[in-house]
């Protein structure tokens, strides 16, 4: 239901609830219309406060009774909860509540998911499971008891009994209650176990639909991968004798760390050769690791309140990299991270949803688990560690396990360790945590009597309700190299802390080429007026394997800028140097493969507005194109060639290094593709035996319009997989001609197997509409009108999906007036809709703003 006026809830408004929860006992009777949940709950006065108001969260449930200490009572009931009078000393708060499971489309609380329970309550979904105080800060130990005749019936904690009909669990860890969970269904399990460091026997299990059954042996050995690495990187061990997964096919995100009980969207748990792609598999043992990683970092240690979700979910983005990056290449895992960086989060800084890392207000926190809370905010954890260096780093992170174990606490309290093990002053590095925006480092640098000398000068410009930025300390990874290509300064760390500051390096023989912010040791975007033939030399000579990448991505954006605002052709230089890495093979296939792909046309179109310019999404669109076009032409002769040398012999493996052969094959065989007529492509297509190399085939296909036969083949063989269906329903609108993408998008709505109750199913068709930039941003207006119509139809279904996906439209005033005045068209027109939820009106209203 839509409020008049969608309320904000401030950080400075922060107050302690008035009680303790001693402990919480509930009951669940399933029924998918209407299931009872009794709740006991043990209250009593929290000695930090003098507050007494009782207020317990509580959204679209029915009460039956209420009773404090047995009495029977009448609370106040409102849309957002119940008061009542309380002693002034411990009691106990009962309840019974009915809910509809069945109607819960929203998939947040207790939802029925292909006939089988299951919970969804971070944030703020245990409200809607029945009354509680719904806020991390307040944790409690949970039993929970389930009746129904599902086979399965799973909460958090330990088993503790069970019987016909229904089952005990019981956790021993104090929890807020975001963290609760409860599955029951018809479910069969992988097992497995693991022993922990200090001998602790755990059964692990990945619970799935029997279909799915083959589709868990990937995530199982993901798992023990990240207990065992999680000990021996962070000492953290696992701490109950059982670890559930279960794989959800409604889920609005990802996953969720729920205690010992781990709910994961399907598409990021289950895995096998015939149905995921690489890319599939190394996000599946990333966000297991990730799910994991959160029992230390947001369990154990919680939020003290909604505007420190950065410091569960950035220190565990941050985790879960490291975990990536030391299991398989860490310059690959660096690269495609900053990739995937700057099109989600500099794209947010730098738009109408710019936010800070730690907001400061909200209307509705699940519009808040954003690029910049997740991603920045890993990146401020991986600057800390830069600037404090790798012991401090370790030995702060022993003593914040230490010190705040059990605890719900804030970024304040997370910096202090940092300050009180190094003895450094951070205020100014939590301007990273409070101001939004992207800072801009410009780079100037001047060169006598044999010193060299660097000026940066940082500006970062307005964000919504932040005008004027203070300057903030920036850790700059500087390298020099000598004219012939030597190393003559390794990696140094410059530490910026001024508005413009001068950095020299004194006593050197000749004029060097500075490789700078090696690593991507900070997230700003970096100005430094430089010519062509510098770019190559370092993609050629860099030894940091980031800026030698970064060297062939700025030359690409160049280009492609350049084509986009002329007209023209690719030069020939570029193309030599892009010739000469796709030809070096000291350099990883996997690298090869990132340095080959240019720029996304979205980073191009940002680019350009950057720059001053109006972005057209179609001149990128066919610039993007003659690119394609002229590196097939440029390196034609080498394409066969390459092609048969990436081929992986043997059955197939998901590991890194086949990966990234396959990858490397792929990019060859989209260049191929564009001049042997799809003949490659079409073998490929026919003989792999492996996803990845079947829809890399198709996708080449596709991307010149001859896969009809192979999509409809496609079609045929995987319509009875859910997630390869939502990959073919992507994949048709990603390759669909700008002029044609909303329509084909709206007709694959209409297809049978369209669902629009499933979020998968409608972020493949409409999330593709979104991320196809000339199609969603075609002068016709027809892309923001498409997407307008069916978040419109969304909403009252799935609020959070349809917030979400709002984003799409946070870069319209990049665009002519005519674009601008389409997407404001749809924009008003989801936001004049009746009833529209308060997260689809939060989002829009930002937009607009
Ligand atoms: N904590 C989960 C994760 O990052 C995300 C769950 C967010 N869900 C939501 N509805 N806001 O792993
Ligand atoms: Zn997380």
């Amino acid at each position: 239901m839509k409020d008049a006026a969608p309320q904000p809830v401030f950080l400075s408004d922060y107050t302690p609830f008035g009680y303790l929860v001693e402990d919480v006992h509930l009951t669940f009777r399933l029924d998918p219309q209407a299931t009872r949940v009794i709740s006991r709950i043990r209250f009593r006065p929290n000695p930090d406060t003098t507050d007494r108001g009782f207020f317990l969260h509580g959204e679209q449930l029915r009460l039956v009774t209420a009773r404090i200490d047995g009495a029977t009572i009448t609370p106040r009931i409102t849309e957002r909860g119940l008061t009542c009078d309380v002693p002034d000393a411990p009691f106990t708060f009962q309840a019974e509540v009915e809910i509809a499971p069945a109607a819960n489309t929203a998939l947040e609380g207790l939802y029925l998911s292909n006939g089988m329970y299951c919970t969804q309550c971070e944030a703020e979904g245990f409200r809607k499971i029945t009354f509680y105080p719904d806020r991390p800060d307040v944790m409690s130990v949970f039993t929970v008891r389930i009746e129904g005749s599902e086979p399965v019936k799973l909460s958090n904690g330990n088993p503790t009994a069970q019987g016909d009909g229904w089952a005990e669990w019981h956790d021993p860890w104090p929890k807020p209650a975001y963290l609760f969970a409860l599955v029951a269904g018809d479910l069969v399990a992988h097992a497995d176990r693991f022993t922990t460091a200090s001998g602790r026997d755990v059964a692990l299990n990945i619970w799935v639909r029997p279909d799915d059954q083959g589709k868990c042996a990937f995530g199982m050995e993901a798992l023990k991968r990240a207990m065992l690495w999680d000990e021996k990187a962070y000492g953290r061990e696992y701490d109950l004798d059982i670890f559930n997964i279960v794989a959800v096919d409604d889920f609005n995100m990802g996953a969720m760390e729920n205690k010992g009980l781990n709910i994961f969207n399907s598409s990021c748990v289950l895995a096998s050769p015939d149905t995921s792609t690489d890319a599939n598999y190394e996000r599946i043992e990333a966000i297991i690791a990730h799910e994991y990683f959160h029992n230390w970092t947001g369990n154990r240690i919680t939020c003290r309140d909604w505007f420190q979700l950065c410091l569960k979910e950035g220190l565990t983005v941050f985790r879960d990299a490291q975990f990536t990056s030391d299991i398989r290449s860490a310059p690959v895992k660096r690269i495609s991270d900053v990739i995937a960086l700057r099109a989600r989060q500099f794209r947010e800084d730098n738009g109408p949803l710019a936010h800070p890392v730690r907001p400061s207000s909200f209307v509705e926190i699940n519009n808040f688990y954003t690029a910049t809370v997740y991603e920045k905010g890993a990146e401020l954890v991986g600057m800390l560690k830069t600037l404090v260096g790798d012991d401090a780093y370790a030995a702060a992170l022993d003593t914040y396990f230490d010190r705040h174990d059990g605890q719900a606490v804030t970024i304040e309290d997370w910096l202090k360790v940092f300050e009180d093990v190094t003895g450094r002053d951070l205020s100014q590095f939590k301007r990273w945590y409070t101001d939004a925006g992207t800072p801009r480092l410009r780079v100037s640098d001047a060169w006598q009597d044999g010193t060299y000398t660097l000026t940066f000068r940082q500006m970062t410009p307005p964000t919504p309700g932040q005008p004027d930025k203070a300057p903030r300390v920036i850790p700059i990874a500087v390298g020099l190299l000598n004219p012939n290509g030597d190393e003559v300064l390794p990696t140094t760390l410059l530490e910026m802390t001024e508005a413009e500051q001068s950095f020299a390096f004194p006593g050197l023989a000749t004029k060097p080429v500075p490789s700078i912010l090696r690593g991507f040791s900070a997230p700003v975007i970096l100005e430094r007026a430089t010519d062509n033939s510098e770019r190559a030399f370092l993609l050629a000579h860099d030894t940091d394997p980031f800026n030698k990448w970064e060297a062939g991505r700025a030359l690409g954006r160049d280009m492609l800028m350049r084509m986009a605002l002329t007209g023209g052709d690719a030069d020939a230089a570029y193309l030599d140097a892009l010739r000469a890495v796709l030809r070096d093979d000291s350099l990883d296939p996997a690298f090869r493969a990132l340095a080959l792909r240019p720029p996304a046309q979205d980073d191009i179109a940002q680019a350009l507005h950057d720059a001053g310019h109006t972005p057209d999404p179609q001149a990128i669109y066919q610039a993007a194109d003659r690119l394609g076009q002229q590196m097939a032409g440029h390196m034609a002769d080498l394409l066969q060639g390459l092609y048969q040398a990436m081929a992986v012999p043997g059955p197939y493996s998901p590991d890194a290094e086949a990966a990234g052969k396959r990858d490397l094959q792929g990019l060859v065989l989209s260049l191929l593709t564009r001049r042997d007529g799809g003949q490659t492509a079409r073998a490929q297509f026919a003989a792999a035996d492996n996803m990845t190399q079947q829809l890399t085939a198709l996708s080449c296909l596709m991307a010149r319009q001859l896969g009809q036969q192979e999509s409809q083949a496609f079609h045929d063989q995987w319509r009875h997989d859910r997630l390869v269906m939502d990959k073919w329903f992507a994949l048709t609108v990603a390759h669909a001609r700008p002029e044609d993408a909303a329509a084909g998008a709206a007709e694959l709505a209409a297809h049978p197997d369209f669902n629009i109750r499933n979020p998968n199913r409608f972020r493949a068709v409409f999330g593709a509409l979104a991320g196809h930039a000339a199609g969603f941003h075609h002068a016709s207006g027809q892309g923001y009108a498409t997407l307008a119509d069916w978040l419109i139809r969304l909403d009252p279904i799935n609020p959070q999906t349809t917030a979400r996906m709002c984003a799409a439209f946070e870069t319209w005033r990049r665009y002519d007036s005519a674009r601008q005045a389409h997407a404001r068209a749809a924009l008003q027109r989801i936001l004049a809709t009746d009833t529209l939820s308060r997260d689809t009106t939060e989002m829009v209203s930002r937009i607009l703003d």
